[in-house]
């Protein structure tokens, strides 16, 4: 039992709201002590799945089980789980060691436990010397660790984070995402992280879910998710991607596309031959050469549409014939001195090519909102 704290395991789980499908027949394995981020886009259920774990809703079908225990109409405050929300709502009128201590007074734990446990907690987040103010006297990232304080006083064995870094500005919460990792790691407590910010998610997470429509698209380290997307979504949702829209060929390891050949050292289960498939590239993949390379073969010609300084990288856009536009990412050192309105050759080497069937791609073309955002 004791190995199991911690774990979380969903059979099968799906809600129903009337008649939204808010989650889709999802099984989903956590391990003790994991740092799992759920990433998708807005409304596919990500927030649901948090309140399922937590006990605010029930499962209209499936199981739940937290440290190996079904937890099936077991209330939220008998589960050991412990929530923190975008929009923390601290008491005002009660200082930072009070907001922490709240809920062991609650429970009228005794008073010298209560001062210990209080103390350690604000020490964990770094928050001993303002223990005395008032929420209105932090700022917004000393609130969200007065929180976290919170949430991990009584030690739970699960922690549920529903986009708790979402309302600070972007340097204050890429720290934050520092500290909260490294806090994770310290206090050894399965943290279940939900964010639709895909840098977010790669930067901190053991492990990614990435949710589509209520289901599990991949579920895997953020390595693997970005090098070896499981299907066009994923592909486009993290990171860029240039994608060619052409017709498989070789069992999927050739994509004609416009008149170009591109090929794919990857295996394609998705794509059959003959039928329209998708190659995906990423702009950091993406070579540029003043000169046509001997091999046809992912070459494709262009002009040099416009360079943008992006810091450490720097970006091309190139402009095919046919109008297409390919983006290229170098970082600066490596980058060619080139001319806008120049002929180039956009090139790349074959494993750093995915190619999906086109049909489920088609969904991430038409829909760019559900493309996710660089941060
Ligand atoms: N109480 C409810 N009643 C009816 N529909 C709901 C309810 N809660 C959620 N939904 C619907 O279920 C779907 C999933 O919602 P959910 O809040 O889980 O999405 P999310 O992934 O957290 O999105 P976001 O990124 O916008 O927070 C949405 O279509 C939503 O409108
Ligand atoms: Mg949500």
């Amino acid at each position: 039992m004791q190995s199991e704290e911690g774990s979380v395991r969903l059979v099968d789980v799906t809600k129903r709201f009337a008649d939204v499908v808010a989650v889709d027949s999802l099984s989903l394995r956590v391990q003790p002590a994991e740092f799992l981020s759920l990433l998708g886009p807005s409304g596919c259920g990500k927030t649901t799945t948090l309140r399922m774990l937590a006990g605010f809703e029930e499962p209209t079908a499936g199981e739940i089980y937290i440290s190996g225990q079904a937890v099936q109409g077991t209330p939220p405050h008998k589960r050991n789980v412990n929530t923190v929300f975008q929009h923390f709502a601290l008491f005002p009128h009660m200082s930072v060691a009070e907001n922490v201590a709240y809920g062991l007074r609650q429970k009228k734990e005794d008073k010298s436990q209560i001062a210990s446990k209080v103390g350690e907690a604000l020490e964990m987040v770094k928050m001993s010397p303002l223990a005395n103010r008032k929420p209105r006297q932090l700022s917004g990232g000393q609130q969200q660790r007065v929180a976290l304080a919170r949430a991990l006083v009584n030690r739970p064995s699960l922690l549920l984070l529903d986009e708790p870094l979402g309302a600070l500005d972007r340097k204050l919460r890429e720290e934050m995402q520092i500290e909260l990792k490294l806090l994770q790691s310290q206090v050894g407590i399965t943290f279940i992280f939900v964010t639709h910010d895909q840098g977010e998610a790669l930067s901190m997470s053991d492990r990614i879910a990435v949710m589509l429509d209520g289901h599990v698209e991949q579920l895997a380290d953020p390595d693997t998710i970005y090098d070896s997307p499981a299907s066009a979504f994923v592909a486009g949702f993290i990171g860029q991607q240039n994608f060619f829209e052409g017709t498989a060929r070789q069992q999927g390891s050739l994509v004609e596309s416009d008149g170009w050949t591109i090929r794919s050292s990857n295996q394609s289960p998705d794509a059959v031959d003959g039928r329209p498939a998708l190659a995906a590239i990423r702009p950091e993949a993406v070579q540029l050469l003043e000169e046509q390379p001997e091999d046809p073969v992912n070459s494709v010609p262009g002009t040099l549409a416009g360079i943008s300084h992006l810091g450490d990288v720097i970006q091309f856009v190139v402009l095919t014939k046919g109008h297409k536009e390919i983006l290229c990412r170098l970082p600066r050192p490596r980058a060619p001195k080139l001319e806008v309105g120049g002929d180039v050759w956009c090139t790349w080497e074959p494993d750093l090519v995915h190619v999906f069937d086109a049909q489920q791609a088609a969904v991430v073309l038409a829909d760019p909102a559900a493309t996710g955002t660089d941060g």
